[in-house]
């Protein structure tokens, strides 16, 4: 687990529910729940958190040992008043009394006002922590002009090919626990045939998808994988039984090409 600046324990791997329909992701999240993961992300704008909110209530599992993160999906409008409701129809959606973690998707609209309701929510105790997402420096330094709350948690881009380590590095000193997404690269670029990666995840005798998601968590992210698939699924949390040294790990680094793969974050 890792401990959160408000106190809270969160998992060090996560499951990724942006799957588009409600049916394959309660399929997915059961599986993964099944399986032993216990961090699940979601957010308002996959469609996905009725599904989502099944899986984990007919899991068996209690729900104060699943940490399940929602997010808000903001427009140049969204304010104060326009969080607050778009939290509680997620919130219905879900099925569940709180969230554990709610993040603003996206730095757009009044991100000050945004999270002043996010800080509103807390208090309020529907939500135990509050974070952003797909914020750089800048969104944070604006953010933090009128924030009583240091964001917990900024979920990011971060694989191979663009792996932020600035922004991740900038994180981490002022407390935010970073959170890579698409941390497989959603397979593009032929990632799991690359022969770099495919080396090092020889020499360990592990597959290229857990070299990847082994170099988030030895860099201080916590990485977030989607798989609809079983055996993949606990292929990706099997990844606490091996280490990367530091020139693997630099190797990796290398790889970075500087370029988002999703242009538009
Ligand atoms: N905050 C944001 O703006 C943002 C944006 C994007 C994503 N996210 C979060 O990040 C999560 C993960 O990202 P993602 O869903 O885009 O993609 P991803 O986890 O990077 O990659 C998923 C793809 O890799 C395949 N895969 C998974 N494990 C594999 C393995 N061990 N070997 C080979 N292939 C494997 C999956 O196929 P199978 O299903 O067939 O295994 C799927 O095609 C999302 O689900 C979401 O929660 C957040």
């Amino acid at each position: 687990m890792v401990k959160l600046n408000d106190d809270l324990q969160i998992p060090e791997i996560g499951f990724g529910a942006m799957i588009y329909s409600d049916n394959a992701a309660q399929r997915a999240v059961s599986l993964a729940l099944k399986n032993g993961y216990r961090l699940i992300d979601t957010a308002e704008t996959y469609g996905t958190e009725k599904g989502v909110g099944d899986a984990i209530n007919n899991s068996g599992i209690p729900r104060d040992e699943i940490f399940l993160t929602t997010k808000i999906w903001p427009n140049a409008r969204t304010n104060y008043k326009s969080t607050v409701s778009q939290f509680k129809k997620s919130l219905r959606r879900l099925q569940q009394d709180y969230v554990d973690l709610y993040l603003i998707h996206e730095p757009y609209g009044d991100i000050n006002e945004e999270w002043r309701a996010m800080e509103d929510l807390q208090r309020d105790g529907l939500v135990k922590s509050i974070g952003v997402s797909n914020f750089n420096e800048e969104n944070l330094t604006q953010l933090m002009t009128t924030a009583k709350v240091i964001p917990a948690v900024n979920q990011i881009e971060s694989h191979p090919w663009y792996n932020e380590n600035a922004l991740v590095e900038y994180c981490l000193q002022r407390g935010i626990v970073p959170e890579a997404w698409s941390a497989l690269a959603e397979g593009r670029n032929n990632i799991f045939n690359n022969p770099v990666l495919a080396a090092i995840a020889n020499r360990h005798h592990k597959s290229v998808a857990q070299v990847i998601l082994r170099w988030d968590v030895q860099r201080g992210l916590i990485p977030l994988a989607k798989s609809e698939n079983e055996s993949r699924i606990n292929e990706n949390q099997d990844i606490f039984d091996f280490e990367l040294s530091n020139e693997e790990i630099e190797q990796i680094n290398q790889m970075d090409t500087g370029v988002s793969l999703y242009p538009g974050y």
